[in-house]
């Protein structure tokens, strides 16, 4: 391995759930209780009644190789939700969509597609903290700067924007958003994306947004980047990447399947890359991918099971509200490690530590310690039963 890839690569920590392993050696949960997992987000939902019937029907798929920006019909799929989920009045399947293995690759993927560190121009990539650490991740192994954007109560979760110097702000290469955002459910409104469109022109950077949790939400249906700019009038979505995934919506984490959809000059040099990567999607899977796109009901069931589960969560704790989206539980404690390790040992119960999701920011501040994250994926009599035993749980 090359001295500066090994150098950037040890720079990184493990990743959260090897570090919850790590955290969790040498204890044992509680026998007597049956385990509840609420590590992973990942949903566990019965599988979308359609996945059999189009996987089957399209099984010879297997022996061609699929195209890197996606077959028909599955780019016209995705430019067709969108135009229905945002309001959009155009978007072009052949210019500015791409389909994604997942979009964990997508989102490391786009950083080393964005960021030029033998130039040294724009080394910052900025991101919440804390936050989905393919984020940070990829950022380091690209060669970036990651920025830390502080998520704290007092402002609701959203990403400070206000406290960047304009010196920063045009040494940024791009932005990643999330919102809806894991861990803290905070949703973007329509002007907190109207001020970074601004920033982005002023300073000339580009917004990936993260809207894997779109369909997962408390009351409000989760603006879109693209919609937002449209109705700014920069319907050539000019700066703009979203990217969006069936593992949460269609709860289809193992299909790996994800749309990038915007401005069509940064797809098509992200098209470019991703030639040479070899991302393409298996056609089998491009189809079940279509019909999980081109299907609401499934998506309205899911979304009544995670309402439910977080009021049922919520209910039994006895305080606080529900995120405005996704399926995380963002719970204050006051040592997230000890809590972790407290509620395994009592309670048989797996959680995250906020920490794991955060960085440390230039004052060795973690802006996700003191915080637990719960991913409420394992239905409604499960989420008030982790409630319950939560509560008991001593530290
Ligand atoms: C915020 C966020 N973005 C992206 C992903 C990646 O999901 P996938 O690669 O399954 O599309 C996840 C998965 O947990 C996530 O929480």
């Amino acid at each position: 391995m090359g001295k500066l890839t090994q150098a950037r690569l040890e720079s990184l920590g493990a990743y959260p759930f090897e570090r919850l392993k790590k955290l969790f050696s040498g204890l044992t949960p509680n026998p007597s209780l049956l385990h509840i997992d609420a590590g992973a987000g990942e949903p566990r939902l019965p599988l979308p009644k359609f996945v059999g019937d189009v996987l089957n029907a399209n099984l010879s798929g297997f022996s061609k190789y699929p195209a890197t920006r996606g077959n028909a019909p599955l780019p016209q799929a995705i430019a067709d939700w969108l135009k229905q989920r945002y309001k959009l009045a155009h978007i072009d399947a052949d210019t500015e969509i791409l389909t994604a293995n997942g979009t964990r690759e997508a989102l490391f993927a786009i950083a080393h597609a964005l960021v030029n560190p033998a130039a040294e121009q724009k080394p910052y990539v900025m991101m919440p903290n804390p936050m989905y650490q393919i984020y940070y991740g990829a950022a380091v192994t690209a060669g970036a700067k990651p920025y830390l954007l502080p998520c704290i109560a007092k402002h609701d979760f959203a990403p400070i924007l206000d406290a960047v110097s304009a010196e920063t702000w045009q040494n940024t290469a791009f932005v990643y958003v999330c919102s809806p955002s894991n861990p803290t459910g905070w949703i973007a409104g329509r002007n907190y994306y109207a001020r970074l469109l601004e920033l982005a022109d002023v300073h000339d950077f580009y917004i990936v947004a993260d809207e894997c949790y779109s369909e997962i939400y408390w009351q409000d249906k989760p603006l879109g980047l693209l919609e937002v700019a449209q109705d700014l009038g920069r319907d050539d979505y000019a700066r703009c990447l979203v990217m969006n995934s069936l593992s949460k919506r269609s709860a289809l984490p193992g299909l790996r399947s994800g749309l990038i959809a915007g401005d069509a000059d940064l797809i098509a040099h992200f098209a470019k890359l991703r030639s040479y990567t070899g991302v393409a999607t298996p056609l089998p899977l491009q189809h079940v991918a279509a019909a999980a796109w081109s299907d609401e009901v499934h998506v309205q069931q899911h979304l009544r099971i995670y309402r439910d589960s977080l009021a049922a969560f919520f209910d039994a704790w006895g305080e606080g509200e529900p995120p405005a989206g996704s399926f995380f539980v963002w719970l204050a404690v006051e040592n997230d490690e000890a809590f972790a390790k407290a509620a395994y040992e009592q309670q048989a119960i797996t959680l995250l530590p906020g920490s794991y999701l955060g960085a440390e920011d230039s004052d060795g501040y973690n802006a996700g310690s003191g915080f637990v994250r719960l991913a409420l994926v394992d239905g409604v009599k499960k989420a008030a039963e982790l409630a319950q035993r939560l509560k008991k749980v001593k530290v």
